[in-house]
């Protein structure tokens, strides 16, 4: 993470051992549109709405703390990756980010396919009507089970992570009377981060077979070989938050060069590539994604380029965006409750969720921002660490961060793009009840996934 630390005065000089956190915004009650979904903005009154509906209503009818997803902001997402991909490409939606029976919904009327890497995400799938054959499904482990439904449901693809995998789901489809079509996912030893890549030695992973020793081609071989089996292409996924187009290039020069040699041993020229996700997202005002369009055009011209070179026909390329899709369309509103100013370090605001529905700033050491949104305020900016009711000192949802120094119990806060990796790794630690997430859409707002409740937690527990 490349924050800088800020050149604040004396009142901050202990912090800055350990914080990282930039200048504090010139307006606290701008809302960046970089880090916050489209529809929402701050109406005259001082409150913050979301698809037409302010945040103290919102509050009221779903509680707090609660995701609010911008629908028309996630369909518009959606959209724009499809149209950059256009026709002779496939947007996978990466569901791990965030999945939902309304969001297979969208993503299925937005003309995209989807991958999971889950039986209960398959299910998921299947029972909102997506399309099988629009369903590609991963994992370095996938039971017997899941790729027994896989393959019975009729999945679009099936991506291959190992050497058993290759014989197992051979053997599964054969046993069903059926041909899967698989991609077999490489190691391409590249590892991209954020703004860097590393291009060597991270086949030292457990996903993917490794290109580099040749097992990557010793498994299109044994693949191409069995019956069960019509090996489609190969499948390469480098790495997260990722704003540096350069590891793709790589990632592509290199299965490239793979399909070159399967058509030069085998005579067949493997019709696809899968590029994998990864592209990185606003979290705070220092980021700076790509658009769908300039990615899509530069992953056309290396894959193209590197074709016309190796003499192979173009490949249908593919791509899994998930983050880049669902992150910045939602925002996590809280209730703020105590408050407690620790003289010279920085001020403590407690929020009603925490690390339970936001594992990824003590995971990742994520970086997030938040925004006063129940009100306006011209108080004097404010350092402030956002922290939930866990009973555990890592509980941090925003680590640094500036809010205006009036802020008040009961005044309600967003964090935004909190739509990804927040409640698809939500947990019940504590036994926190996980939030609901709330599509809100032109003046309406339903709930998509219900608000946990302790009839729930007590259903589970039949001790
Ligand atoms: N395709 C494959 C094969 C993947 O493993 C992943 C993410 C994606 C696509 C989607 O990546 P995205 O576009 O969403 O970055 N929990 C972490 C991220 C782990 C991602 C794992 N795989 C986080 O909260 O940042």
């Amino acid at each position: 993470m490349s924050r800088s630390a800020h050149p604040a005065g004396p009142r901050h000089a202990d912090v800055l051992t350990e914080g990282h956190y930039t200048a504090p915004p010139a307006d606290l009650n701008a809302l960046d549109p970089k880090v916050w979904a489209h529809t929402v903005s701050r109406n005259e009154d001082g409150v913050v709405s979301v698809g037409g509906i302010d945040v103290a209503t919102l509050a009221e009818e779903f509680g707090t703390p609660a995701y609010f997803m911008d629908e028309a902001d996630f369909r518009a997402r959606a959209r724009a990756w499809r149209t950059a991909f256009g026709h002779d490409a496939d947007v996978f939606y990466a569901g791990k980010a965030f999945l939902s029976r309304a969001v297979v919904r969208w993503l299925h009327e937005e003309g995209l396919n989807l991958d999971v890497c889950s039986g209960g995400e398959l299910t998921t799938a299947l029972s909102a009507g997506m399309p099988a054959d629009r369903i590609a499904f991963h994992g370095n482990n996938k039971s017997t089970e899941e790729i027994t439904k896989a393959v019975e449901s009729g999945v679009g693809r099936i991506v291959l992570d190992s050497f058993q995998e290759i014989v197992r789901v051979a053997h599964i489809a054969q046993s069903l009377g059926k041909r899967q079509r698989v991609q077999i996912r490489v190691t391409v030893g590249v590892e991209a981060h954020t703004h860097e890549f590393i291009a060597t030695a991270h086949e030292d992973q457990k996903f993917g077979i490794a290109l580099a020793d040749g097992q990557a081609a010793e498994a299109v071989r044994r693949a191409l070989a069995l019956d069960g089996l019509e090996v489609v292409g190969i499948h390469s996924h480098i790495g997260s938050q990722i704003f540096d187009m350069a590891g793709f290039e790589v990632a592509a020069r290199r299965v490239v060069a793979l399909l070159a040699a399967v058509r030069d041993e085998h005579g067949v020229e493997l019709p696809e590539i899968d590029l994998g996700g990864g592209l990185g997202i606003a979290y705070t005002s220092e980021d700076d994604p790509r658009d769908p369009h300039e990615i899509a055009k530069a992953l056309n011209e290396i894959v193209t380029r590197e074709c016309e070179a190796a003499k192979l026909r173009t490949p249908r390329i593919s791509v899994e965006p998930g983050r880049a899709i669902v992150g910045p369309t939602a925002f996590t509103l809280y209730e703020v409750g105590t408050i407690k100013p620790l003289d010279g370090l920085r001020t403590y605001v407690s929020v009603d969720g925490g690390m339970s529905d936001n594992i990824r700033t003590a995971l990742y050491d994520a970086e997030y921002s938040v925004a006063l949104v129940s009100r306006a305020s011209d108080a004097e900016p404010m350092l402030v660490r956002v922290v939930g009711k866990h009973c555990e000192s890592g509980d941090i949802v925003v680590r640094d961060a500036f809010l205006p120094a009036d802020l008040a119990p009961g005044d309600l806060i967003a964090v935004p793009a909190t739509g990804a990796y927040c409640r698809s790794m939500a947990s019940n630690y504590n036994h926190a009840l996980r939030p609901p997430v709330v599509a809100v859409n032109d003046g309406e707002a339903r709930v998509i996934v219900r608000r946990e409740t302790e009839e729930d937690l007590l259903r589970l527990d039949v001790g």
